[in-house]
C-alpha cells in the first residue's frame, strides 16, 4: 500500500479516496483484479488504475465518483478510532507553532487511536522519530494498525507505559501531552525535553488549563500561550455565501510553553512576567 506518492496518475497499491454524491467518501487500497462494492454500485480496481488523479468515474449502476489521493486531513477524518481524537484544525496549529518538521524528535502521550501520532509521523519525515506513550495496551493495537496502513509505522516507537514513570528519551525537540492531567507529569516532561524545547497540550476544560498553568509556572517554563482555534465553514455558493448551519463549537484549549534554563529572578516566572 502506498499513500501520498506525489504521482499524477493512480497506481496499483495506492490508497485512494473515492468521493461520491453528497460528498459521501470511501478510502480504499487498490489491488489489481479486485472490486469495490458500495450501495451505489461496483467499481473495478482495474478500471481506476492508470487514471489521472481527480478523474470522475462511474459505478456499474452509473453512480459518479471522483478519485483522489487522500490528504492528511482525509486520512485523519476516516481513521478508525476508539478514543476522542485530535481535529485537523488543532493538529495543524500545534505542528506550526512548535515547528515540528523533517528530522524532529517528538514525544507524545497518550497514543489513543493514533490520529496525532499519524500527523507527527507524517511531519517528522523519514529522518525524524516519534515516541508515543500509552498506558492501555489495547489502545496501541488500533493505533499501530492505523499507522501501518499508511506506511508510517517505522517512524514511531510505541511504548506501553504510564507516563508517571517518566520517558526513556532525553533532549527531544517537542513533547505533546493529550492526557487528562498533564499537570501531574511536568517533571517527567521537563527531564525529556531539550533546553528551549516546546511543550504543548490540548485540554478540554478551563480547570485543566488552570492546573497546568500553575504547574508550569513552578517549573521554569516560559512564553506560555493559551488559545483556542475556532473554525467556521461557509456554503460556497457565490449568490448566497453564508456560514454552514452547524459548526463544531469546542474541541479544546491549546497550551504552548518553552523550557527555559537561566532565570536570574525566578520570582518573575511565578508572577507570569515571562509568559
Ligand atoms: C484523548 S486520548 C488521545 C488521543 C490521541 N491524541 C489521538 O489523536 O488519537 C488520551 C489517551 O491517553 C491515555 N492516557 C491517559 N493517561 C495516561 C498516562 N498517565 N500515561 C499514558 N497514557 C495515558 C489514555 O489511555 C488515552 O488513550
Amino acid at each position: 500500500m502506498t499513500w501520498n506518492r506525489h504521482t499524477t496518475h493512480v497506481q496499483d497499491g495506492d490508497l485512494v479516496l473515492l468521493v461520491g454524491q453528497r460528498h459521501k467518501h470511501f478510502m480504499i487500497t487498490l489491488k489489481a483484479g479486485m472490486e469495490f462494492h458500495t450501495h451505489r454500485g461496483i467499481l473495478k480496481h482495474d478500471d481506476l488504475i492508470g487514471l489521472p488523479w481527480g478523474t470522475q468515474i462511474y459505478s456499474h449502476t452509473d453512480a459518479p465518483f471522483y478519485i483522489f489521493s487522500p490528504s492528511l486531513a482525509d486520512v485523519l477524518r476516516d481513521m478508525p478510532r476508539n478514543t476522542q481524537i485530535l481535529y485537523p484544525k488543532d493538529i495543524g496549529f500545534i505542528l506550526l507553532t512548535t515547528g515540528i518538521g523533517p528530522g524532529s524528535r517528538v514525544i507524545e502521550a497518550g497514543t489513543g487511536s493514533g490520529a496525532m501520532t499519524t500527523a507527527l509521523a507524517h511531519s517528522v519525515g523519514a529522518d525524524g522519530q516519534v515516541y508515543s506513550y500509552e498506558n492501555r495496551k489495547a489502545m496501541q493495537v488500533l493505533a499501530k494498525k492505523n499507522l501501518r496502513r499508511l506506511g508510517l509505522e517505522e517512524r514511531v516507537e510505541f511504548k506501553v507505559r504510564d507516563i508517571e514513570e517518566g520517558f526513556d528519551e532525553s533532549d527531544v525537540d517537542v513533547i505533546f501531552l493529550d492526557v487528562r492531567n498533564p499537570h501531574d507529569y511536568i517533571s517527567q516532561m521537563r527531564a525529556a525535553l531539550k533546553p528551549g524545547g516546546y511543550f504543548a497540550s490540548l485540554l478540554p476544560t478551563f480547570n485543566q488549563v488552570e492546573e497546568l498553568l500553575l504547574a508550569l509556572n513552578k517549573s521554569q517554563f516560559a512564553f506560555i500561550e493559551v488559545c483556542e482555534i475556532m473554525l467556521r465553514y461557509y456554503k460556497p455558493q457565490s449568490s448566497r455565501l453564508r456560514p454552514t448551519d452547524r459548526m463544531i463549537a469546542h474541541t479544546g484549549f491549546l497550551l504552548f510553553a518553552r523550557r527555559v534554563e537561566k532565570v536570574d529572578r525566578p520570582e518573575e516566572l511565578e508572577k507570569g512576567d515571562l509568559s
